[in-house]
C-alpha cells in the first residue's frame, strides 16, 4: 500500500523551526537534564552528553529529515518507499513502526508527568505550598501521585488540550500554538535564571556544571546520557521523519539540523542554571532523582522574595514545554490514520488521544502503587519494577537507542547515496563529514553503549 504523498507543508522555514524546536524542548530539558545531571556528577556528564548530541544527535536527526524529506509520507511509508527506491527489503517500513510506537509508549507517560506540572501550576497559584517545610511539600507529591483521580484529572486535561490544537492542522494549530508559546518560554528561563543566580548560588552552580570531574563518571552516566541525547532531539520516535515529510522545498536539512540542536541544548544548560543555583543556595542534594523539581523546588518557592511568582511561572513555563513536545508526539500518527483511513484530522485526533489516554492509565496506575502494575523482571536479570519504570526504561534506554541505529544504517548503508546528497543539498565536505558519522561513528558507538547496557542488567 503506498499512499498518496503528503501534500502538507510548514509555512516557512521558521514555523518548521519553532515547531521542531518546540518539540525537542520539553520535559526531557527541564525536568529530565537537570536529575540526571545531578545524579551523574554534574559537568563530566554534560561533556558525554554534548559528544553524543554532536557524533550521535545530529547526523541522526538529519537522517530522519531526509528520510521523511525523500519520502513525504508518514515515518513507516516513507522507509518502505526509499526502500523499494533502493532494491532493499519492505521490511525496513519496520523503523518507522518501531519509532511511532516507541514515541506513542513515551507520550503514554510524558502526559502524566505533564498533567503534575499542571498541578502544580495550581498548588503554587493557590498557595498550596505552606511555609514550605518538607512535611507539607513532601506530602503534597505523595498525595498527589497516589491519587489516581486526581492524576487522571490533570492528565487528561493535557491530553484533551493536545487533541483540541492537533485536530485543528498544521498550520493553524501546531505552529500557531508553538509560535505563541516558545518566544514566552525562553523569556521566561531566560529571566528565571537571572533571578535564580542572584537569589541562589550562582558560582556553586556553574563549578558543578563546567567544571569537569571525570573520575565522577560512571558507565551508567555514559548509558544515560546516549540515551538522554535521542530522548531530548525528539529521536528515533517517528517524529523528525513526520516533520521532514513537511519541510518545504529550498530548506536546509544541515543549517536548521544544526540550530535546533544547539536551542535545545541551550535550554537545557539554561534550565541546569535556573534550577542549580537554587539547589546549591538552599543546600538541598543536586542528586534528589526525578523528584528534583517537584519535591524541592516547592520548599524554596515559598520561602524565597517573590517565590509564589516565581514558582506559578516556572510551573505553567514547564507546562508550555510539555504541550509543545505533546503536540509533536501526536502529529505522527494522526497523519498515519488520516492517510490510512481518510479520516477528517479531529477524527483521527480523537483516536489516537484515547489510545493514549488508555496507555497513560497504565502509569497513572502505577504511581499509585496498584497491585496489577508491579512486574516481576527478574527472569530477565532485572528486579521488581512496574509498569511505568518497565516503560521508561525500554523507551528511553533500549527503543531509542536501538531505533537510532537502525535508523542511521539506513540512512548510511540502505539509501541510496544519490537519494541522500539529493535531499541534504549541501556541499561534498559536510555531506561526507556526514555519512561518515552516520556509516562508523554513530553505529559503533551506540552498539559499544548499549553492549555495556546488557552487561549492566546481567549484573
Ligand atoms: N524531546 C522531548 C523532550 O525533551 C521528548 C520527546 C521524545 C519527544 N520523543 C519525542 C517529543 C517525540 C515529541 C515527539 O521533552
Amino acid at each position: 500500500m503506498v499512499q498518496d504523498t503528503i501534500q502538507r507543508r510548514w509555512s516557512s522555514r521558521y514555523g518548521y523551526m519553532l515547531a521542531a524546536t518546540g518539540s525537542a524542548v520539553g520535559l526531557g530539558n527541564i525536568w529530565k537534564f537537570p536529575y540526571i545531571m545531578g545524579e551523574n556528577g554534574g559537568g563530566a556528564f554534560i561533556v558525554v552528553y554534548l559528544l553524543c548530541i554532536l557524533f550521535i544527535g545530529i547526523p541522526v536527526m538529519m537522517a530522519e529529515v531526509v528520510i521523511g524529506k525523500r519520502g513525504r509520507q508518514p515515518p513507516a511509508a516513507s522507509f518502505r518507499l526509499i526502500a523499494h527506491e533502493a532494491g532493499a527489503s519492505p521490511r525496513w517500513a519496520g523503523t518507522g513502526w518501531f519509532g511511532v510506537l516507541a514515541g506513542y509508549l513515551v507520550l503514554s507517560f510524558y502526559v502524566v508527568i505533564a498533567g503534575w506540572a499542571l498541578a502544580y501550576v495550581w498548588f503554587s497559584g493557590s498557595g498550596q505550598f505552606g511555609q514550605g517545610d518538607t512535611a507539607t511539600v513532601s506530602a503534597l507529591f505523595a498525595d498527589l501521585i497516589a491519587d489516581p483521580l486526581k492524576l487522571a484529572f490533570f492528565s487528561t486535561t493535557i491530553l484533551l488540550g493536545t487533541v483540541v490544537v492537533i485536530g485543528r492542522g498544521v498550520n493553524a494549530g501546531l505552529e500557531r500554538a508553538v509560535e505563541l508559546m516558545m518566544p514566552v518560554l525562553i523569556l521566561m528561563l531566560l529571566v528565571m535564571a537571572a533571578y535564580a543566580g542572584w537569589v541562589g548560588d550562582f558560582q556553586g552552580a556553574f563549578d558543578f556544571m563546567f567544571v569537569a570531574d571525570f573520575s565522577k563518571l560512571t558507565l551508567h552516566g555514559v548509558v544515560t546520557a546516549l540515551g538522554h541525547s535521542f530522548f531530548t532531539l525528539s529521536l528515533a520516535s517517528g517524529i523528525v521523519v513526520m516533520f521532514g515529510a513537511y519541510l518545504p522545498t529550498g530548506v536546509s536539512v544541515v543549517k536548521t539540523s544544526i540550530y535546533i540542536a544547539i536551542a535545545d541544548t541551550l535550554v537545557a544548560l539554561l534550565a541546569g542554571l535556573v534550577i542549580f543555583p537554587v539547589v546549591f543556595g538552599y543546600g538541598l542534594a543536586p542528586s534528589a532523582g526525578p523528584g528534583l523539581i517537584f519535591q524541592t523546588l516547592p520548599i524554596v518557592f515559598s520561602q524565597m522574595p517573590g517565590g509564589y511568582f516565581f514558582g506559578t511561572a516556572f510551573f505553567t513555563m514547564l507546562v508550555f514545554a510539555a504541550f509543545t513536545s505533546s503536540l509533536a508526539f501526536m502529529e505522527a500518527s494522526v497523519a498515519w490514520l488520516e492517510g490510512r483511513f481518510a479520516f477528517r484530522r479531529m477524527q483521527a485526533a480523537f483516536v489516537s488521544g484515547t489510545v493514549l489516554w488508555l496507555l497513560s492509565l497504565l502509569t497513572i496506575f502505577s504511581f499509585a502503587g496498584a497491585e496489577w502494575t508491579k512486574l516481576d523482571l527478574s527472569w530477565l536479570g532485572g528486579g521488581q519494577a512496574n509498569i511505568f519504570e518497565t516503560i521508561d526504561f525500554l523507551t528511553a534506554n533500549v527503543m531509542l537507542p536501538l531505533g537510532g541505529l537502525l535508523i542511521a544504517l539506513f540512512g548510511a548503508w540502505i539509501m541510496t547515496k544519490q537519494a541522500s546528497r539529493e535531499e541534504m543539498a549541501t556541499n561534498s565536505i559536510i555531506y561526507n563529514i556526514w555519512l561518515f558519522s552516520l556509516r562508523y561513528v554513530a553505529p559503533v558507538a551506540i552498539t559499544v553503549v548499549f553492549l555495556q547496557l546488557v552487561g549492566i542488567i546481567q549484573l
